[in-house]
């Protein structure tokens, strides 16, 4: 503390303004993150004021080490404030605190606190990877591992930090004690080629005496069983290893180095099961706990070292897996004497806390379920293979899982009466991202959705994006993740999530550019690359720099995205990507009887096009942000040609198209490949459908678009309409069957309360939940003002635009997104014929406000301090509304004839 008051002290030379502040500082888009191995990370922070049009006119970031100032900017004219780049080089193991000055055009002047970021290893690993002496079964459940080493430290320790990874996942102890609070470490990443490494501060957790250091490894995604097919063969894969690396320094100024190597001891552990899919088994849970302890233990065996290298070792630099929240049950009915089924109330993900008021002696299961069928009964056919259970035999007092996750709202407990049931709670644990977005409205089924919504990507973003968390899947499917990418990065930041996703993307694709199903890509034979899905290399790139304005993973991404495009080119005839085996429009509306061939499905063949455009689209647009001018000359051709043959191939002169469904009319007008003149026809064409089916037909690739593109072109009414239809198939039905996340079907529970086929009904699956982007954008009218994207103008949100899209049935809404800049506000109230509606924008912003459909401007005012304020105007601007930062009321009345 002493040392944090001196560095406050020396920086502190600057007048505060009361009109502006600076906080929210970030590296490389985390929070006080410590394991950095960028060289030169990029730093990002927010000003808040209270004035009116308020933009940074200048900046000066000061780094120090220990109080003492190593590098400074100096003072730089810029407006820049989200990822600057500077030209300070890091060094390793290295703990940096920072701080940044920022100057406004009202000549205010404001100083951050203290932030701080810590430096990896930089590759100086002094350890040996290690793995167990004694014989495991081959290709079948082992017990979990674990491993121990005991040292002696005479004196009093300044810091420590233990760098650590494994083949397998493993929780690590000191003296007993959890170090960190991370779960399922080291995360899931394409592991022969980037294996992620943890940083822990243990400075405080050492003793003067004997220390223990222990760690535990179970199979997880390393060698356990993932997908439902087996695992890919791969030696790297074959046994579980561990690698730590623990640096102390005593006050005295020595150091210790103890790494793993050939004297670190081995043991079987009394969890005799422990995967990912299938859950836990475990035999005495309550013996054996001194294992972790300094004490000489007998029957441990000596280690081997093997010769696995450090190439692929990679800093983790994404938001850890962690216990975010804890549920209790909000019910419970007793099965018989001897099994009862709890109910959280909440589909959730992680794992049951059991305690039980006397040691039980039996065995105790504990199996997980999502919903309880029609006749009250536990369900859990739709797990298919998966297991998820816990097995506890014998002398057990409480116990919560570690190694492997559920996805479940009930708990039945079984083999133990529920009286002898002290507690059971439920720990939720995801990917720790932080929260940027909220959304509430007048109608309480939206406001359940929009729960369901957020509550899908707390159960799959679990260091990758899956497809559900439940069945003997959970991986990382490609196709889902590109379509609720944007929902995803309005709930919460997802920024060094995406980064680290996309660079496994990169790893695993295929030489040819092919792209693989799912990353990390865990099929062991290549699969035919599927449209849509594939395609997640150049839209998730693209949309991160829009979002972000993030240019380095464009940068990153780029090679990639055009490996993918030239597969495609490579692989088409007369600019036509024809003929392989794709998912299409995936689990779209099929009717038991096709409407007079009205069908919703779309051609196959239509759906790659309209991809292979949109792919070589962003990859055009990447290569101008980039200045890869050869790269555009060539592409755009590319692009010009895909798109002529599709309009030759697919689309009529009246701009009618070959499948006439909802998907292919949203996908073709989303990406812009109808003529202007046909545009008004085709727009016409997806309206009809709509109204004539009266409900939504699309599947995962046209469902994410349709409600845009409704709003888009002046159907903002169907679009609502679309919203809050609640009969099956709709965004609504599942809320009114009581789902509390987003299903993968949309009858995963049919209107007589059976289910849809157990072999594909997950009941927490993101992808429909897409529709959050629209509640965001029209809805509550948060948008980019995209007139930058191809200028000079940077994206991620500089620039926006709020066009709420008012409807009788939300009565308000009220919504907020923490962009990169800060907090955008829209709160829209409908009174009678009155629109209220209050608005923010944050510092460096500017936004053009569109008036709502139908309504006429009566008065605007901006709140706050300073000599802007008060803004008033009481007759509309001619120009249109453009405003800087600031929160301002409108205030609007409905046009009498409307
Ligand atoms: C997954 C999907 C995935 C699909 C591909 C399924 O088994 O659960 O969400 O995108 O396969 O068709």
């Amino acid at each position: 503390m002493k040392r944090f008051q001196s560095i406050v002290l020396i920086l502190l030379n600057v007048n505060f303004l009361f009109g502006l502040e600076v906080n929210h500082l970030r590296v490389e888009s985390l929070e006080n993150p410590i394991g950095v191995e960028y060289e030169s990370p990029r730093f990002s922070w927010w000003l808040q004021s209270e004035e009116l049009d308020v933009a940074q006119t200048a900046y000066e970031i000061v780094i120090l080490v220990e109080g003492k100032k190593v590098y400074g900017t100096g003072k730089l004219a810029s407006n820049q404030n989200h990822l600057v780049q500077t030209e300070f080089k890091a060094e390793p193991k290295t703990r940096y605190y920072w701080q940044v000055r920022v100057w406004d055009n009202n000549g205010n002047k404001a100083e951050s606190e203290l932030a701080f970021f810590e430096t990896g290893l930089f590759g100086d690993w002094k350890a040996d990877w290690i793995s167990v002496s004694y014989p495991e079964k081959e290709r079948s459940k082992n017990p979990v591992q674990q491993y121990r080493k005991e040292f002696l430290i005479k004196e009093k320790v300044k810091s420590a930090r233990i760098y650590a990874t494994s083949c397998g996942l493993y929780q690590a102890y000191l003296n007993g004690g959890k170090i960190g609070d991370q779960e399922m470490t080291p995360g899931w990443t394409s592991y022969s080629k980037r294996l992620q490494y943890q940083v822990y501060d243990v400075s405080k957790q050492f003793k003067q005496g004997q220390n223990c250091l222990a760690f535990e490894l179970a199979d997880g995604w390393h060698r356990g069983r993932i997908n439902y097919r087996g695992n890919k063969v791969d030696p790297f894969k074959e046994r579980l290893a561990l690698l730590c690396h623990l640096e102390i320094e005593l006050e005295s100024g020595k150091k210790l180095l103890i790494g793993t190597d050939k004297t670190w001891e081995c043991k079987a552990s009394n969890i005799q099961e422990a995967t990912i899919y299938d859950g836990e088994v475990v035999v005495f849970p309550e013996i054996m706990e001194n294992w972790k302890l300094p004490g000489k233990l007998k029957s441990w065996q000596k280690v081997i070292t093997l010769d696995y290298g450090y190439k692929n070792l990679i800093a983790s630099h994404s938001v850890p897996v962690k216990v975010i929240e804890t549920l209790k049950p909000i019910s419970q009915i007793d099965v018989d004497e001897n099994s009862v089924i709890f109910d959280f109330g909440q589909n959730l993900v992680g794992r049951v806390n059991i305690e039980f008021k006397v040691f039980s002696k039996k065995s105790v299961y504990i199996k997980h379920a999502e919903v309880l069928a029609k006749d009250g009964s536990f369900y859990t056919e739709n797990l298919r293979g998966a297991k998820a259970e816990v097995q506890l035999d014998g002398f057990v007092k409480s116990y919560e899982p570690k190694f492997t996750f559920m996805g479940f709202r009930y708990a039945l407990v079984s083999g133990v009466n529920p009286n002898e049931i002290l507690s059971i709670k439920a720990k939720v644990i995801h990917s720790d991202m932080k929260r940027t977005g909220f959304f509430e409205c007048g109608d309480e089924h939206v406001n359940q959705l929009y729960s369901n919504i957020i509550w899908g990507q707390k159960g799959n973003f679990l260091d990758v994006p899956t497809d559900c968390p439940q069945r003997d899947e959970r991986m990382g499917w490609t196709g889902d993740a590109q379509v609720f990418l944007t929902t995803a990065a309005y709930n919460y930041d997802v920024a060094a999530f995406f980064r680290k996703w996309m660079a496994d993307m990169a790893a695993d694709q295929y030489d040819d550019g092919s792209v693989p199903w799912v990353i990390p890509n865990v099929f062991p034979w290549k699969k035919a690359p599927a449209t849509g899905w594939a395609d997640a290399i150049t839209i998730i790139p693209w949309s991160l720099y829009e979002i972000y304005g993030d240019e380095q993973v464009l940068r990153e991404s780029y090679p990639a995205m055009k490996k993918w495009i030239d597969y495609m080119m490579k692989n088409s005839k007369d600019g036509l990507w024809f003929g392989e085996k794709h998912f299409g429009d995936w689990l779209s509306y099929n009717p038991d009887d096709d409407r007079d061939g009205e069908a919703a499905v779309t051609e196959k063949d239509l759906l790659a096009q309209i991809h292979f455009i949109h792919s070589i689209n962003l990859l055009c647009k990447a290569a101008i942000i980039l200045h890869y001018e050869d790269d555009l000359k060539v592409y755009s051709k590319a692009y010009a040609s895909a798109k002529a043959s599709f309009q030759d191939e697919f689309l009529t002169k009246n701009g009618r198209l070959v499948s006439g469904t909802q998907t292919a009319y949203t996908l073709a007008l989303a990406y812009g490949l109808t003529h202007p003149y046909q545009q008004l026809y085709s727009v016409a064409r997806l309206a009809e459908n709509v109204k004539d089916y009266g409900h939504i037909s699309t599947g995962f690739l046209g469902t994410p678009h349709i409600s845009h593109v409704l709003s888009d072109f002046n159907h903002s009414e169907l679009a609502y309409d679309l919203l809050f239809k609640d009969k099956y198939p709709s965004w609504l039905y599942p809320v009114k069957m009581g789902a509390t996340t987003i299903w993968e079907r949309w009858d995963g529970i049919k209107p007589d309360s059976t289910f849809q086929k157990a072999s594909m009904n997950s009941f927490n699956h993101y992808a429909y939940g897409a529709i959050g982007s629209w509640l965001m954008e029209h809805s509550a009218g948060i948008q980019q003002d995209y007139s930058w994207t191809l200028s000079d103008d940077e994206p991620g949100f500089n620039k926006i635009h709020l066009a709420p899209e008012i409807d009788e049935r939300m009565g308000y809404v009220k919504a907020q997104y923490n962009s990169s800049n800060g907090p955008i506000i829209s709160h829209w109230v409908l009174k009678d014929d009155y629109l209220n509606y209050t608005f923010s924008i944050p510092v460096n912003s500017s936004a053009v406000i569109s008036f709502p459909e139908g309504f006429s401007f009566i008065s605007l005012a901006g709140t706050g301090k300073g000599n802007k304020v008060p803004i008033n105007f009481l007759i509309e601007p001619k120009e249109g509304l453009k405003l800087g930062s600031g929160t301002y009321v409108l205030e609007l009345a409905r046009n009498s004839n409307d």
